[in-house]
């Protein structure tokens, strides 16, 4: 099968979070299984880009509304992520340094969208299916069935997959000039309450929708930001798949990030070799349990809750505890967690900002992942911490409720509690405490039964293959 990725992030090529990560390693091991698998996506300026060498595949011009632009389709030269990449280069738009946060994302992402679509229109064969990701790639199922220019591509399937429901990509009816000349009878299959909702239009238009895990298909139903009851009309073609983990990247015994390697039979040591290093780079206690936290500091990750859930766990536990946080978003929140650097030396320690290198250190050294996310589609920090032994501390939502077992159950592995609260986070944190404190030996069997959880894509991606198959 030929299958076309269109994506706004791809790990190595540019990551802001876990759609990266899934569209760097979902066709690639879709490749693996004997079939081609092709991901287009924006040139930002990235490192990636410098580093590697490309060919122009295409150049086209097309339009937004009244407004003409030149594109190039550029593909990079050596298959080096084992899938061929394909950029969209257009000129002052996409060739920015951010994947997102600019005031006309809506520009920049509907362009893309049309540049993709004419791109596919002018291939001399038409691909299996095309495969978009999230609200910026939300209007390709609406446009290939009902846009006069692609008419030619009617009848390709569209799966759409969605990684993240609270962004929908909303723009007034104004807007509606952008999308290149439409069946303007079929105006409320772009629609969702009085906006153009590329995310519902998505849901509305694709073949097949997926998600990445079966509770968060669920919650869809009563909590999607306003999309609740498209989601309960159209379950019929809504499908979880729960994402897996790239083990070329994510696997503690060849971590390219990593210095001290480990695997399960030498959990304890390699762990503590790493908690080490840690440690000693942020001044922090280590004989304490390490609790980590890595993410968007945003209110979907409940990282609102984390400054007074920190200082509620510190004086409960008398200080007998550490934590280090890695992460960037709500300035307020960035604010407070720096505050409380100075509250804790050698407990506490807060980095603001976004670092590949140190977040695989800490998956590595730490004892403890805490994730209280309100909102977790599937979630791929739980993921990782577990791979390299690292219990998580979760709320129970989404992936999350799918992928980790509460220690209190049979054979489980993790903690789990049910509110995005200061209270929960607090009797979590002393949960784990008392574990690591009291009981090592459990902590040590925990990290192994948790090591060897099978979390590879082949599953997923066989499933996503029946996805496709049944389209046909
Ligand atoms: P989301 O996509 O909602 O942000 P996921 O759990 O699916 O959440 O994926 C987050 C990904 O981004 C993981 O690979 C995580 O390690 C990474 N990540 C998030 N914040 C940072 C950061 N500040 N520095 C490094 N990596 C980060
Ligand atoms: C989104 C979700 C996250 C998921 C990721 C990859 O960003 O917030 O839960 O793991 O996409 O699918």
């Amino acid at each position: 099968m030929e299958i076309i990725h269109v994506s706004a992030e791809c790990y190595p090529v540019a990551k802001a979070g876990g759609l990266g990560d899934v569209v760097g390693a979902l066709p690639k091991y879709q490749v693996a299984m004997g079939h081609t698998a092709k991901v287009v996506m924006p040139m930002y300026r990235t490192k990636f880009l410098y580093q590697n060498d490309w060919v122009i595949d295409f150049k086209g011009r097309t339009n937004l509304g009244n407004w003409w632009f030149d594109f190039t389709v550029i593909k990079e030269k050596t298959n080096k992520l084992g899938f061929d990449l394909y950029l969209i280069d257009i000129n002052g738009l996409l060739d920015r340094e951010k994947v997102y946060g600019y005031n006309d994302d809506t520009e920049r992402f509907t362009c893309f969208q049309i540049a993709v679509v004419n791109w596919l229109s002018h291939w001399q064969h038409k691909p299996d299916v095309i495969h978009c990701h999230d609200h910026h790639t939300g209007l390709i199922p609406f446009m290939v069935k009902y846009c006069y220019d692609y008419n030619k591509l009617a009848d390709v399937p569209t799966v759409f997959t969605i990684h993240n429901a609270q962004y929908q990509g909303w723009m007034g009816w104004d807007k509606s000039y952008y999308i290149p000349r439409w069946d303007t009878w079929k105006a409320g299959l772009l629609e969702w309450k009085n906006n153009i909702n590329p995310l519902a239009s998505a849901v509305k238009n694709a073949w097949k929708v997926t998600t990445v895990s079966h509770s968060y298909l669920d919650e869809l139903r009563y909590n999607s930001n306003g999309l609740e009851a498209l989601f309960e009309y159209e379950k019929g073609k809504c499908v979880g798949i729960l994402n897996g983990i790239d083990a070329d990247v994510w696997s503690p015994a060849t971590d390219t990030y990593l210095k001290d390697h480990f695997s399960v039979e030498d959990v304890e040591e390699g762990k503590a070799e790493n908690k080490k290093l840690l440690c000693s780079q942020f001044g922090l206690d280590e004989t304490k349990a390490l609790l980590i936290f890595i993410g968007r500091l945003v209110g979907e990750k409940a990282a609102d809750l984390l400054p007074d859930a920190i200082l509620s766990s510190m004086y409960a536990l008398n200080n007998g505890v550490n934590f280090l946080i890695l992460g960037s978003g709500e300035p307020h929140v960035e604010w407070q967690l720096s505050q409380l650097n100075a509250h804790f030396p050698g407990n506490y320690h807060a980095v603001i900002g976004y670092n590949e290198t140190l977040s695989h250190l800490m998956y590595a050294g730490a004892d403890f992942l805490l994730m209280p996310s309100r909102v977790e589609p599937c979630g791929l920090n739980q993921m990782y911490a577990m791979q390299y032994g690292t219990v998580p501390v979760v709320r129970s939502t989404g992936g999350l409720r799918d992928t980790v077992v509460d220690m209190g159950d049979h054979e489980g592995w993790g903690i789990r509690f049910n509110n995005a609260s200061v209270g929960d986070i607090t009797y979590s944190v002393t949960r784990a405490a008392a574990l690591y404190n009291n009981d090592k030996e459990h902590l040590n069997w925990m990290r192994q039964r948790m090591m060897k959880i099978d979390n590879s894509w082949e599953n997923a991606v066989q499933q996503y293959i029946n996805v496709y198959a049944s389209l046909k």
